[in-house]
């Protein structure tokens, strides 16, 4: 299959910057466009709106007209499908403006992808571990299970573990993708349905879909003015302000944060992959992490105490406990290797906090 035209789209975002200097280093790729509408929650009032080695193409996945302009205009071979409202909390509140980028864009890029001449394509889609819900478990009998989404009621009693059917307390485990489904946000629901749209909406046709499900991505360039998600580079912003950290529950939540170079180069792979099916792929670092300990590494990486957070006990409805992935999949289809530790990823992080600071 050729690949002389790549669509990124959200490639101006954190990923897809990443993901398009990448690009650049592949002397057989002619063209990289980047669909972005530049939402103003990741990237503030005045961003740059050009990025090397790519044509910018600005408008968003929910315009039809648009976005099908761009695919006729550049018929791309190779699309890259990041755009995305990305806030598990706020998706509560906005949920029409989650429901027309993540699953109306989705739409129109398979319906814009159909009208193009049909020849071999691949699509590959950034979906997420927030499918799961709370993922796979343990129950005391030994039977991995889905748990229900936790209860506001039983959080605000200071419960934040999970229980099997009889009562018992249960182990979470590593989280393989064939596990039953229990989104339990309305961003989550989006991203299940973008992978169903992608899926469905390019059977029998010569486009194949390769869907990624993503654990925590961070790394140098995440935005820190989302307040809605990136937890790293928030903490990191904070810690710069001097304040302390708020870690939430019992500070026991669990991570699987993976450093953005190690999804860019899963989404290299994915792109070229002969062996993938249509059927998801995590991606992770396949390390679990507490918050806190992340949040520990990150304070000593910028010069502040370790004991600069307080367990607060605080908690957020459709925040999942326990974030583990599977990656044999993505390791025997794709090839993949996380390769970058937490610890070096932090380093890589504070540095880019560091010097973001001091040019303002
Ligand atoms: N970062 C993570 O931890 C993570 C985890 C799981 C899945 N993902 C998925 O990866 C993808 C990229 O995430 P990211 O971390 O780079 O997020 P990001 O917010 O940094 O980038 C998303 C980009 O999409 C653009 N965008 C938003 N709405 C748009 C619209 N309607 N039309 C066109 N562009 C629009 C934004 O301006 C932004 O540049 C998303 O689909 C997200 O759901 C990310």
């Amino acid at each position: 299959m050729k690949q002389d035209t790549v669509l990124v789209t959200g490639g101006m975002g954190f990923i897809g910057r990443r993901l398009i200097a990448r690009l650049a280093q592949r002397p057989d790729i002619k063209s990289v466009v980047a669909l972005d509408n530049f939402h103003p929650q990741v990237h503030g009032e005045k961003p740059a709106k050009s990025i090397e080695g790519a044509i910018v193409e600005e408008g968003s996945v929910s315009d039809r007209a648009f976005f099908e302009g761009v695919l006729e205009r550049h018929d791309p071979d190779l699309i890259f499908h990041l755009a995305a409202e990305t806030g598990t909390g706020q998706s509560y509140h906005e949920i029409s403006r989650y429901c027309d980028t993540n699953i109306n864009g989705t739409a129109y890029l398979i319906e814009g992808l159909r009208k193009l001449p049909d020849r071999a394509r691949r699509l590959v889609l950034a979906s997420s571990r927030a499918v799961y819900g709370e993922g796979a478990y343990k129950s005391s009998l030994g039977e991995i299970f889905t748990p229900k989404p936790r209860l506001s009621e039983t959080m605000s009693k200071g419960i934040f573990d999970l229980y099997d059917s009889v009562g018992e307390a249960a182990t979470p485990v590593a989280t393989p993708e064939g596990i039953t489904l229990r989104p339990s946000s309305i961003y989550a629901s989006t991203k299940l349905m973008q992978e169903y749209i992608c899926v469905q909406g390019l059977d029998n046709t010569r486009i194949q879909p390769v869907i990624l499900r993503f654990q925590n991505v961070y790394g140098p360039g995440q935005s820190s003015r989302n307040p809605y998600t990136g937890v790293l580079s928030i903490f990191g912003q904070q810690i710069l302000d001097g304040k302390i950290l708020n870690i939430y529950e019992d500070g026991e939540i669990v991570r699987d944060f993976v450093y953005v170079d190690d999804i860019v180069e899963a989404l290299m792979l994915a792109a070229v992959a002969g062996s993938v099916d249509s059927e998801p792929i995590n991606l992770g670092s396949g390390i679990s992490t507490t918050i806190r300990y992340a949040a520990e590494c990150l304070l000593t990486e910028l010069g502040a105490s370790k004991e600069n957070l307080r367990i607060s006990g605080d908690f957020r409805p459709g925040d999942v406990r326990f974030a583990l992935a599977d990656n044999t999949r993505a390791r025997t289809l794709l090839g993949y290797e996380p390769k970058v530790s937490l610890e070096t990823g932090i380093a890589q992080l504070a540095r880019h906090i560091k010097s973001e600071r001091t040019q303002r």
